[in-house]
C-alpha cells in the first residue's frame, strides 16, 4: 500500500505558476526527489504535502489518512528547509529537543533521544553551542537532528543543501541518506540539482511548468528519458541532441546520445565531422565540446586526458545501440536505446572497461 498518495493535487496562483493535477503514490521508506528548474512548482508541491498551502482540487493521503483538510501540525511529519530555521538564542541541544518539549515528552526520554540523534548526525560535543557558533554544514545537521528526533515517519526537505559549499554538500548529503535509511523514513526531497536527486533517491519526479514530466528511478530517467526536456535536464554534461537528417533519419526525428557513448574517429571516418570547440580536463575524464551544424554543442566524455587541440576537426561515431530517437515536434521518446549491457556499464566506469577497448578500425582516435 502506498504511504503517501497525491491524487490530482492542484494549486494555481492568479497570475501563473503553482502545480496542476499532480498524482503520485509513494511506498513507505522511499526516498523521493522532486526535481525541476526554478519556478516549476517544487516548493509549492512540498508545501501542499506539508499542509502549509491548501489545494484547490485533489486529495492528499498520508499513511491511509486523508489529510487534505488537516493543518500542518496534525499531519505527523517533519520538515527541513534551506534556511535552517534554528532559534538563535537556543543551544544546539535546546533547538533539537524544542519540539519534544512542546509535545511534553518526559525529560529522561528527551535526553536519550537527543544523545542518539547527536551521535547519528555527528554533532557530539557541540550541544552547548549557539547556532551562530556553528558552520553552515553543522547548522543544517542541527536541523536534520531536529527532524530526526521527532521520529515522524514522513520527512519533507526543501533544498536543504543549497546554502552549503560543494564539499559540505557532499558530506551532509551522505548524512541525509544514512539518517533516512537508519530511521526508515519516507522522504520527499526538493532540489533543482539533478546530481543530488540522482544520488539520493529511489524515485525521481521531474517537473516542468507545474506538471509532472516523468517519474522513474534515477537509472530510468538517465537511460530512458521520456522527453527531450528530461534528456537535457538529467546528466552532466546533459544528453546531446542531433538533428535526425544529419544521421540519415527523416526531418521529424531528433537523435539523443549520452556524452560517454560518443566515439571519436578520424575526420571523415565517423558519422559526422565536427570541430573541437572546448576541452575541459576533469582529472579522471576529459570533456569535449564539439561544434557541428546539426548539434550545437555536442558533448563527449573521454576517460583520461585527450591529446587534441581546440579548432581541430574530428569525426564522431554515434553508436546505433546507444541512440535515442525523439519526435522533433512533440519532444517525446519514440525509440529507446538497445539494452546493451556494455553501454550500461559505462555509467560506472571500470578501469578495464573504458572507451579504449575493444579497438575498432573506424575509431583511430579512440585513446586520444
Ligand atoms: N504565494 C504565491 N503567490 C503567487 N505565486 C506564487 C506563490 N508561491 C509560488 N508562486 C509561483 O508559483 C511558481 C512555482 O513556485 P515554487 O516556489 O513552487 O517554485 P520552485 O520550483 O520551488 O522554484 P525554486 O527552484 O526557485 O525554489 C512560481 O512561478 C512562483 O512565482
Ligand atoms: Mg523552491
Amino acid at each position: 500500500m502506498s504511504f503517501l498518495t497525491l491524487d490530482g493535487v492542484t494549486r494555481q496562483w492568479k497570475g501563473q505558476g503553482g502545480v496542476q493535477g499532480i498524482s503520485l503514490a509513494l511506498p513507505r521508506g522511499e526516498f523521493l526527489s522532486i526535481l525541476g528548474p526554478s519556478g516549476c512548482g517544487k516548493s509549492t508541491l512540498l508545501r501542499l504535502i506539508a499542509g502549509l498551502e491548501q489545494p484547490q482540487a485533489g486529495r492528499i493521503v498520508i499513511d491511509g489518512r486523508d489529510v487534505t483538510a488537516l493543518p500542518a501540525s496534525a499531519r505527523n511529519l517533519s520538515m527541513v528547509f534551506q534556511s535552517y530555521a534554528l532559534f538563535p538564542h537556543l543551544s544546539v541541544a535546546e533547538n533539537v529537543i524544542f519540539g519534544l518539549k512542546v509535545r511534553r515528552v518526559g525529560r529522561a526520554e528527551r535526553e536519550q533521544r537527543l544523545a542518539e540523534v547527536l551521535t547519528m548526525t555527528g554533532l557530539d560535543g557541540l550541544e552547548r553551542r549557539k547556532p551562530s557558533e556553528l558552520s553552515g554544514g553543522q547548522r543544517q545537521r542541527v536541523a536534520l537532528a531536529r527532524a530526526a528526533v521527532a521520529e515522524r515517519p514522513l520527512c519533507l526537505m526543501d533544498e536543504p543543501l543549497s546554502n552549503l559549499d560543494a564539499r559540505l554538500r557532499h558530506s551532509v548529503r551522505r548524512d541525509i541518506r544514512d539518517l533516512a535509511r537508519k530511521l526508515g523514513l519516507t522522504v520527499v526531497y526538493v532540489t533543482h540539482d539533478q546530481g543530488e536527486a540522482m544520488s539520493l533517491s529511489n524515485t525521481v519526479v521531474l517537473m516542468q511548468d507545474g506538471r509532472v514530466e516523468q517519474v522513474g528511478t534515477p537509472s530510468d530517467l538517465y537511460s530512458r528519458p521520456a522527453t527531450t526536456f528530461a534528456a537535457q535536464f538529467i546528466g552532466e554534461p546533459p544528453m546531446s541532441l542531433i538533428e535526425g537528417p544529419a544521421l540519415g533519419y527523416p526531418d521529424e526525428v531528433t537523435v539523443g546520445i549520452r556524452p560517454e557513448n560518443v566515439r571519436l574517429a578520424a575526420a571523415g571516418g565517423g558519422d559526422l565531422d565536427t570541430v573541437v570547440a572546448d576541452i575541459e580536463f576533469l582529472g579522471g575524464d576529459t570533456r569535449l565540446e564539439l561544434d557541428q551544424s546539426a548539434a550545437r554543442g555536442l558533448a563527449v566524455m573521454l576517460p583520461g586526458a585527450a591529446h587534441i587541440g581546440i579548432g581541430e576537426t574530428v569525426g564522431v561515431t554515434i553508436p546505433e545501440e546507444n541512440r535515442l530517437l525523439f519526435n522533433s515536434v512533440t519532444g517525446k521518446l519514440e525509440k529507446e536505446p538497445q539494452q546493451n549491457p556494455k553501454a550500461r556499464n559505462r555509467q560506472i566506469p571500470a578501469p578495464e572497461d573504458g572507451q579504449k577497448a575493444p579497438p575498432s578500425p573506424k575509431t583511430v582516435k579512440e585513446d586520444l
